[in-house]
């Protein structure tokens, strides 16, 4: 269903318009254009959304498909109120928000692929990127959210390999600024009544690496082991084939097969 992504609209879903929405047509990245706002003191939630990217960002240093009036590109400015909100757990709360509101809009679970990759159908539809920044005006650290999400995007649209692996959510009823709106909601929600635990077990129950042999590069070599847990700051643990266990911080892992599976 197509929308024009509106403020209006967002905030009367919501229900509450304490975020600050700006809501653009186009713009290199959202998280470059918040990253600018917050250097001219802009307020915690501030939220900003474009209908396409010139140059969309994604991890690490790759760049996220953005074509217009098929996604949701947004980015949501955050002063941490509390020590233990980092960019880590803030990515995972980003991938629950976004979790749950797919799950309402969807006939199927979303799951996601550590750190924040979320699949549905087996595609990905979903990448989140946080940020830090320090603030010199309000002698603050922030952390820039940007989450991507493919709504209607065809899989004939995706450049190249893209179309391997991406796909969009195609949801049965919901618009774009529904789907935006719920997204907000659930985010503030986490945030607002912050439990890094209950967080945590959540985000489990999305994961589909956990329990599955994974591997993954480090300084040039490339290591394998069965993904284990998360610890209490959304990093994986990996028990690896020699017997040593290592924790994951940030990175890309992949699977046996790119394949995704139950
Ligand atoms: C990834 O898949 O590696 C992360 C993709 C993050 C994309 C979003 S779209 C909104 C925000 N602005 C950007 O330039 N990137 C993020």
């Amino acid at each position: 269903m197509y929308d024009i992504i509106s403020k209006e609209k967002i905030n009367s879903l919501i229900c509450d318009a304490s975020y600050n929405i700006i809501v653009l047509e186009t713009v290199s990245s959202t998280n470059l254009y918040l990253k600018e706002l917050s250097k001219d003191g802009a307020p915690h939630e501030t939220v900003v959304i474009a209908d396409n990217q010139t140059n969309g960002r994604g991890r690490p240093g790759r760049e996220f498909f953005s074509p217009s009036g098929t996604g949701i590109y947004m980015s949501i400015l955050i002063h941490p109120d509390k020590t233990e909100l980092q960019p880590g757990l803030l990515t995972v709360a980003a991938g629950v928000a976004v979790c749950r509101a797919l799950e309402s809009v969807c006939s199927t679970i979303p799951r996601i692929k550590w750190v924040n990759d979320i699949f549905v159908n087996g595609k990905k539809v979903c990448g989140v990127l946080a940020e830090s920044l320090t603030n010199p005006l309000q002698g603050i650290n922030s952390i820039i959210v940007g989450i991507g999400i493919n709504v209607t995007t065809s899989s004939a649209d995706f450049p190249g390999e893209l179309s391997n692996i991406a796909g969009s959510v195609f949801p049965e009823n919901a618009t774009r600024n529904e789907i935006i709106a719920k997204v907000l909601a659930e985010f503030k929600m986490i945030y607002n009544s912050f439990d890094a635990k209950s967080l945590i077990e959540e985000y489990k129950s999305y994961l589909f690496v956990l329990g599955k042999k994974i591997s993954f590069n480090q300084n040039g070599k490339t290591f394998s082991g069965i993904a284990s847990d998360i610890n209490t700051e959304g990093n994986l643990i990996v028990k690896l084939e020699n017997g040593e266990t290592i924790t994951l911080k940030s990175g890309e892992v992949s699977l046996g097969s790119e394949n995704f599976t139950e």
